[in-house]
Order: structure tokens, then sequence, then C-alpha cells
């Protein structure tokens, strides 16, 4: 498939924790975050799948649809620096499209959630600083908001329990 990156990750996390060590990305890392960032929407919904109630279920769902439109912001990077075509891969092209069973929803798991997106913010913010074209650097900047946006909806999940 041309519009994988090389060397892809074998899962979610061993990709994810590879990214969260980029701080200057090559394109082929910024189509490995699209990859990611729609695989984040499968991860969402398995743990809204999860969750102990209607309220958290809807802030995690909000969470996971918001992670596929990041991957479109990607997508709009990589086709302004290389002036090719990049699709976001679709569920069955993603190896990273898995919506995770059994993770239990509590206060624990929220505030690593919480972390997570507040890293991922950091993560896009070095990124929007090494990136070379404002206007990537701001797109990368809005994914960059809306992963704090998230974390406020973890933190408010947590007000549900
Ligand atoms: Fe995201
Ligand atoms: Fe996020």
């Amino acid at each position: 498939m041309p519009n994988q990156p090389e060397n892809m990750p074998a899962d979610f996390e061993t990709a994810l924790n590879y990214l969260n060590g980029v701080s200057k990305p090559t394109i082929d890392d910024f189509k490995l975050m699209a990859y990611v960032e729609t695989g984040g929407e499968a991860f969402y919904t398995g743990i809204a799948n999860g969750a102990p109630n209607q309220q958290i279920k809807d802030l995690l769902n909000k969470n996971g649809r918001e992670e596929r439109a990041h991957a479109h912001r990607l997508k709009k990077v990589i086709e302004k620096l290389t002036g090719d075509t990049f699709t976001v891969p679709s569920p069955a092209e993603n190896p990273y499209y898995v919506q995770p069973e059994g993770i239990v929803v509590d206060k624990d798991f929220l505030n690593f959630l919480i972390q997570a997106e507040v890293n991922g913010d950091n993560l896009y913010e070095a990124w929007a600083s090494n990136v070379g074209d404002a206007e990537c650097a701001g797109w990368l900047r809005q994914n960059g908001k809306e992963e704090i946006n998230h974390s406020e909806r973890a933190k408010e999940a947590i007000g549900y329990l």
C-alpha cells in the first residue's frame, strides 16, 4: 500500500511510544500519526463501550470523533509538504484500528488518559515548532489544542464516576 509509512510498528501502542520520542517529524512520521489518530477513534469507541454510564460514554465518543479529524489535518500537512495525495486510512486498511475490550474506566484510567492527551499537545507543539511551514504549524497546533480539550473531557468524566 503506497499510502502507508515505511517500517510501520506492529501495533498502536508501539507506534504511539515511538512517535512520542519524535521532535522533528519526517513525512513518514506524519503518515504514521495519521494511522495512530484514526486508531485513536477505535480506541475511544472501545473504552466508551465499557464506560459505566452514558455521560462518560458520550464524552469519550466525542474525543474519538475528533481523533479522526486530527488525521484529516495531518493529511493536509502531508499533502502540502509533499505535493502528493495522502488518503486517511479506512478501518480495514489500518492495523491500528482496534477497539480495546475489557478496559475498566475508573479514576486511574481517566487520569492516565488526561496525561496521554496533555502529552499529545506537547508533541504537536514540538512538531509545529519544527515543521518549517506556518500553515502546517497552524494545523498541528489546532490538533494540540483539541488534545487539551480531550484531557478536559476526561477530567469532566471523573466527575461522573
Ligand atoms: Fe488526536
Ligand atoms: Fe486526543
